[in-house]
């Protein structure tokens, strides 16, 4: 009779792992997958939760991308060491294995119940690899009712044998549409690089001529190097190989770094620009890294998108545990029909593209950066009359309570 009822549960098991494996390859999101592949891992090994680290070959490095009870994207990257964990043994033997007891298991990672918030009593990890290359690894958390078995493990497995191929073409996905917009992009200044080049060969062009087109090339070629270095910082933010470095800081300091990076920028423009920051501010978890190159994208938008003679100002409030940051500028403005389209990759207002130099990038990264922290960016703006960006980040449960 038991034999009978583990075979029905096992069929069942299997059951669920095709309809959960058809889903998974449809999915090219690569976020969206990995939040799909530990809510599977958990159920499908009836644990209380699940988390993927992925490995970075190129660091040798493991870092946290997703688990079932992380409520933001804060503990992304957070980076397991390879040597003192148990996450970093299963990627140096390729092997699953189950640890009935972590706390007693010198590989245990400590920080893990830190990050994961979690006490961990039982543990089952494995592998995940494609074509023999080593992705990451896949761990569910305390089995409900008992201990893992070799039959949880076995059914681990093939789950993750379905969810590494479905990574491996969500990232292979992600880079053949980057790569697509990106080649399309840099067509416009070769072919004026090219043209430039044509010109100044043919000995038809004088001497004034020859200098302008020398500053087109100039011009062109920083345009293109601009273009690749935020392309590839995009493509590493999307593809999530690019992990955080969580640490906790203060939003003061950050935005005062900012401003300080800017005002004498601001003041060969005649730009007045003004802070408006409480002096005690909480403290918050993120990037910091990351969100000072959000920050700094918008103001430099401000200035870039400002007249002479212009206002920006930089303002922080934080309420509910939550900060508010919002830029506000007097300048060009950005027409309503275009303002949902404005954080999309390359895209640049109609009437700005031919006035102010730029990628269409900025944006793009910003979000991509603020989204991850668990945020938002939203957007009011009128035609010249000006524009404000404000960003809500959560402190959520890491607000340290004595502001400073
Ligand atoms: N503060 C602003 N005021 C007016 N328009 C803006 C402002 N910020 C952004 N925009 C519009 O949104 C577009 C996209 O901004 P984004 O920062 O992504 O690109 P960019 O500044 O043109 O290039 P880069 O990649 O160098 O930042 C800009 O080209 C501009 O048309
Ligand atoms: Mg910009």
């Amino acid at each position: 009779m038991k034999k009978k009822n583990d075979r029905s549960t096992l069929l069942n098991s299997y059951q669920n792992l095709i309809d959960i494996s058809r889903d998974l390859a449809s999915e090219l999101d690569l976020n969206i997958l990995l939040s799909k592949i530990v809510k599977a891992a958990s159920e499908i090994s009836d644990s209380e939760e699940a988390s993927i680290l992925m490995f970075d070959p190129a660091k040798n490095t493991l870092y946290f991308q997703a688990a079932t009870n992380l409520d933001t994207q804060l503990n992304r990257g957070v980076i397991v060491p390879l040597e003192e964990s148990i996450a970093g043994w299963i990627v140096q033997n390729q092997q699953p294995v189950i640890v009935d007891d972590p706390q007693k298991d010198k590989r245990h990672f400590d920080s893990i119940q830190n990050i994961t918030n979690i006490k961990v009593n039982s543990l089952l990890g494995i592998p995940l690899l494609s074509k023999g290359k080593m992705i990451g690894v896949l761990e569910v958390i305390n089995k409900r009712g008992g201990k893992f078995t070799k039959k949880d493990q076995d059914v681990l497995m093939a789950l993750g044998a379905q969810a590494a191929v479905a990574i491996e073409n969500s990232r292979l996905f992600l880079q053949s549409d980057l790569i697509g917009e990106f080649v399309h992009q840099i067509r416009t200044p070769l072919s004026a690089l090219n043209a430039a080049a044509h010109l100044l060969k043919s000995n038809r062009v004088d001497e004034g001529q020859k200098k302008k087109m020398i500053d087109i090339m100039e011009a062109e070629i920083e345009a293109l190097s601009e273009m690749s270095s935020s392309f590839l910082d995009l493509a590493r933010l999307q593809s999530g190989r690019k992990p955080y470095h969580v640490s906790q800081f203060n939003i003061r300091e950050l935005l005062v770094e900012c401003y300080d990076i800017f005002y004498s920028d601001t003041q060969e423009h005649a730009i007045k620009f003004n802070l408006d920051i409480p002096e005690t501010m909480p403290r918050m978890l993120g990037d910091r890294k990351q969100l000072k190159q959000a920050l700094i994208n918008l103001v430099n938008n401000a200035i870039k998108f400002n007249h002479e003679g212009g206002e920006i100002t930089l303002r922080a409030t934080a309420k509910e545990k939550k900060v508010f940051i919002a830029i506000s500028d007097t300048g060009l403005g950005i027409p309503k029909d275009e303002q949902p389209k404005i954080f999309r990759k390359f895209y640049r207002v109609r009437s700005h593209r031919d006035q102010v130099p730029g990628t269409g990038l900025g944006l793009a990264v910003v979000k991509q950066i603020i989204v991850d922290h668990g945020g938002e960016i939203s957007l009011t703006s009128e035609v010249n009359v000006g524009s404000t960006f404000t960003i809500t980040l959560p402190l959520d449960k890491w607000q340290d309570e004595s502001a400073i």
